[in-house]
């Protein structure tokens, strides 16, 4: 079995602010996306991996290379501009061969992982096997109506949905998806859609398994979407994966599960309540205090602020008696807050801005 990772498309827009680099390589506790997928389809048992690189591709071959640090041979498929799911499948046809294969959307987060696809394979044999979960707003997604896990209908983001059930962005096709796949037309988008090629598999007579996903699933096409994956991955961790370098000077309040980089400075008189991640030669001082859900990348620096549920990139710096939840703040962002500045704040700022408050 081959594994597929799509991380190409449109790749700065996180919807609706523009980051430099690759959204797949946006941290969610401190790890990219793409990491997660890549992980997950090594936890199933799958060596060959391809990812789908789009026009924007910054950071991704020079973090993940060769696919060793995960167990995994990875190759890269040049897809051009995003023409849609099916393209991407279409594009890597000659690397799938006659193989089945799991296809990961980049962006997309499953606590639950891929094995249970692929142990639904291994034991009934289908032609595909689709994940679906229930959603506030199916209108975001492919939408599949089920009879228990008759698939009644499948439709790409429906103005009127018929379903609360969306399909989530992990698929298991079998080679009988090509033929299929040649045989489709742009839709209105002007995108080849994966959902209608599932759905000509089952109008063709092809068995398709429906497998409900259990635990979390995240697609982090919006800012609050990667807040709340960056707060489920935290939950999620066990303590044993916080670890402990750099160095917290006696005075500082350190409690619950807090990971700190090598190099990173914890003033006396900061408080960190956990789960919490930072980076390596992070510096918190001036009674920073830096609460639950949060994520600090390296080199950041946070100087008598307060954090809560934000996740801070590379290099940012934030000073001031602020108060920032809900957060998202890019690379090399300086953020300082004078005495007159508003107290609470909630902000989703790209990359290298400066904001004086
Ligand atoms: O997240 C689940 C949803 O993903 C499904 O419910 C939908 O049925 C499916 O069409 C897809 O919808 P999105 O609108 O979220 O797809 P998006 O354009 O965001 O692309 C998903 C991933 O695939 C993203 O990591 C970028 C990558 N991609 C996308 C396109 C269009 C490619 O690599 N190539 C492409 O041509």
């Amino acid at each position: 079995m081959k594994g597929l990772l799509l991380a190409g498309g449109h790749g700065t827009r996180l919807r609706p602010l523009t980051f430099t680099g690759n959204k797949h390589m946006i941290p969610v506790a401190n790890q990219p996306i793409l990491f997660y997928g890549l992980r997950h389809l090594a936890e199933a048992g799958i060596r060959d991996v391809a990812i789908v690189l789009g026009p924007i591709r910054e950071g991704i071959q020079e973090r993940i290379g060769d696919g060793g640090a995960f167990g995994l041979r990875v190759t890269y498929i040049e897809q051009g501009p995003p023409r849609g799911l099916a393209d991407a499948v279409r594009c890597a046809r000659e690397f799938l061969a006659e193989d089945p294969f799991v296809m990961y959307l980049g962006d997309n987060l499953l606590q639950q992982g891929v094995r249970p696809f692929r142990e639904l394979y291994e034991r009934d044999r289908p032609d595909a096997v689709v994940g679906a979960t229930r959603v506030a707003d199916p209108r975001r997604y492919g939408v599949v109506e089920l009879d228990g896990n008759r698939i009644l209908s499948l439709e790409e983001k429906p103005a009127v949905p018929r379903s609360p059930f969306a399909l989530i962005g992990v698929y298991l096709f079998s080679p009988s998806i090509h033929p299929i796949i040649e045989r489709l037309t742009p839709s209105r988008r002007g995108e080849l859609e994966i959902t209608e090629a599932i759905w000509n598999l089952h109008r063709a007579g092809h068995r398709i398994d429906v497998q409900r996903v259990e635990g979390w699933w995240k697609d982090t096409g919006l800012p609050e979407d990667l807040l709340e994956a960056n707060e489920r991955v935290l939950q999620s961790m066990p303590p044993g994966q916080f670890e402990r370098q750099g160095t917290v000077a006696p005075g500082a309040a350190v409690t619950g599960s807090v990971g700190i980089g090598a190099d990173t400075k914890v003033a006396a008189g900061c408080s960190l309540e956990g789960p919490i991640v930072t980076g390596r030669g992070v510096a918190i001082a001036g009674g920073a205090r830096i609460g639950p859900f949060s994520a600090l990348g390296d080199g950041v620096a946070v100087v008598g602020a307060a954090i809560e549920r934000s996740i801070v990139l590379e290099g940012a710096r934030i000073e001031g008696p602020i108060r920032l939840r809900d957060s998202i703040v890019g690379r090399s962002v300086t953020i300082r807050a004078g005495p007159g500045a508003p107290r609470d704040l909630s902000l989703v700022v790209g990359d290298a801005a400066r904001i004086e408050l």
